[in-house]
């Protein structure tokens, strides 16, 4: 069937995003809102995206008005009678979503699509509750919608034959990648985003690490195209809070509990981007996000350090990487006032290495993982000096660092390996395919690798080890390896060749 108008209930972020994404497309969109202010703001957000394009060069004058010209806004379910499909974006709340869906069963054409944009509630659920469940699916965008390339097309049990084709041809026209998920809470994306982001929460609530640090480890350290904290802004906080709450009650582990200060802050109403506040604050032009190690000069770093390894790489790599930066190394702990640097490994942590020299208070580790990144790692008995000192001398290597506790994984490990354990589960349960997975995040999170591409360059064995020492040091069965994994791990063989 022919698409050529839309109607887009629900104007807020996504469904102003989606309503650009259609008019680029040369569809004709009904931007439906029945609150007159929330209709203004949506238009709002929908004209000052136009707008940026024209700015960054990737739009005419010209182009902008004819997209905008295809734009309707509306106040009233009647304007939506004539169109091809309506898709819903308002919240996550069977309710409401229930009462929109009553009043396009009322005005539109029984041909008619009606897509609803849920990011965690059952579509099934939703069908069933219209007058004609062959016609309902989801189409669930990303946010930005005009940005991320993945939809994930939920059909159900009751989807009619040619409504998940139809609606998957009009997902390429409008240049996304479709792609057929199962009507699980969550799909494919969420179900393995949001325990992430969570996770980033709780360890922001337990001051693992700093907020900047912990956005700092995922994009520095990962190669993530944000931080959590700032993607959990991105989304909404009560958006991600509303799909945790589903996700929890579905699966009911406690990976998808919400932290507290999640659900705190979002019933404070800070929702993140479009409420001002959220992990940050977003004064009207751009955030006042700082990089955590921004501040320390490399001017401060000291010019001869005691160095400490057990003779591996890691020791060698840190030795070489301080003798090109031109600082002396010692191998005499019993200097008094030299920074010791402890050459920290994923699998052997700082302290014992730092009470071994005798002054643990003057020592950190220092984990250099990945190019221009470092984990500055404190040990309880660290003083403020050796930290400074320690981030200044990262910053003299050239390194990006974060702070990070002398506890299993760092910072870096404990954000990312409990990540990929989830990834794993979901291939160990028939979720979803490793290679499905990895495409789910790389086109709708902007990963630059998948999941999967991660644990396989990072290695199964290790990620296994790091994985085991979280468990035995927290008991948290979040953190318990999944058998996949550790079988992985006794093969050696990699995800993606094994997925292939
Ligand atoms: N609306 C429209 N366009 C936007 C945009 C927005 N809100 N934000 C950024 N863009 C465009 C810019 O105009 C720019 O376009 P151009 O290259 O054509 O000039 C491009 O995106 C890149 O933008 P910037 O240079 O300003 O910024 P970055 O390079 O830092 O990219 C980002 C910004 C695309 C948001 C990137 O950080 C990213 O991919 N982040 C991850 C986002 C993500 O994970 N989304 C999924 C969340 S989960 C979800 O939505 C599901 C839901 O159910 C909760």
């Amino acid at each position: 069937m022919e698409i050529r108008e839309v109607a887009v209930v629900g104007l807020g972020t996504m469904g102003a995003g989606i309503a650009e994404v259609f008019a680029r497309a040369g569809i004709g969109v009904v931007a439906l809102e029945a609150d007159p202010d929330a209709l203004k703001r949506g238009v709002g957000i929908l004209d000052a995206s136009l707008s940026r394009a024209v700015s960054r060069g990737r739009l005419t004058a010209h182009e902008q008005a004819e997209i905008r010209s295809r734009v309707r806004p509306a106040g009233a379910f009647s304007e939506a009678a004539a169109v091809d499909l309506a898709i819903e974006v308002v919240p996550e709340r069977r309710e409401i979503k229930r009462q929109v869906f009553a009043e396009l069963d009322r005005v539109c054409s029984p041909a008619a699509i009606l897509a609803t944009n849920t990011s965690s509630l059952s579509v099934t659920e939703i069908a069933a509750a219209t007058a004609h469940p062959g016609r309902v699916i989801g189409m669930h965008f990303f946010n930005p919608a005009p940005v991320m390339r993945l939809v994930e097309i939920v059909s159900t049990v009751l989807t009619a034959e040619g409504v998940p084709a139809a609606v998957s041809g009009l997902a390429r026209r409008l240049g996304k990648s479709p792609v057929h998920v199962s009507d699980r809470a969550g799909f494919v994306a969420n179900a393995l985003l949001l325990p992430y982001l969570n996770h980033a929460v709780r360890l922001l609530e337990a001051c693992y690490a700093s907020r900047e640090d912990i956005d700092l480890a995922a994009t520095a350290g990962i190669g993530l195209p944000m931080g959590p904290l700032a993607l959990l802004d991105l989304i909404g906080l009560d958006t991600a809070l509303s799909i945790l709450d589903v996700l929890h009650g579905e699966f009911g582990t406690p990976r998808y509990a919400a932290a507290p200060l999640l659900r705190r802050l979002a019933a404070a109403g800070r929702t993140g981007r479009k409420s001002g506040r959220g992990m940050y604050d977003y004064p009207a032009a751009g955030t006042d996000k700082a990089s955590s190690n921004g501040n320390v000069a490399a001017s401060a770093a000291p010019d001869t350090v005691t160095l400490i390894g057990s003779g591996d790489d890691a020791e060698a790599d840190l030795a070489t990487a301080l003798a090109t930066a031109g600082i002396n190394v010692t191998r005499n702990a019993a200097h008094p006032s030299d920074l010791i640097v402890v050459a920290a490994t994923a699998r052997r942590g700082v302290l014992a290495a730092a009470l071994a020299a005798g002054r643990p208070d003057q020592a950190v580790g220092l984990h250099m993982a990945g190019d221009g990144f470092a984990e500055v790692v404190q040990t309880s008995l660290s003083s403020e000096q050796a930290i400074t000192s320690g981030t200044a001398l990262a910053a003299r290597l050239g390194r990006t660092a974060v702070s990070a506790p002398d506890r299993p994984g760092f910072l870096v490990g404990a954000l990312l390996y409990p990540h990929l354990a989830d990834a794993v589960r979901m291939v160990q349960d028939s979720y979803a395919s490793a290679a499905d997975i990895d495409t789910a995040m790389t086109l709708g999170c902007g990963y630059p690798q998948g999941p999967f591409q991660l644990l396989d360059s990072a290695g199964a064995a290790d990620v296994l080890a790091a994985l085991e020492s979280m468990h035995a040091a927290y008991g948290d069965p979040s953190f318990a390896p999944p058998p996949l994994l550790t079988e992985h791990a006794a093969t050696g063989i990699a995800f993606r060749a094994a997925d292939s």
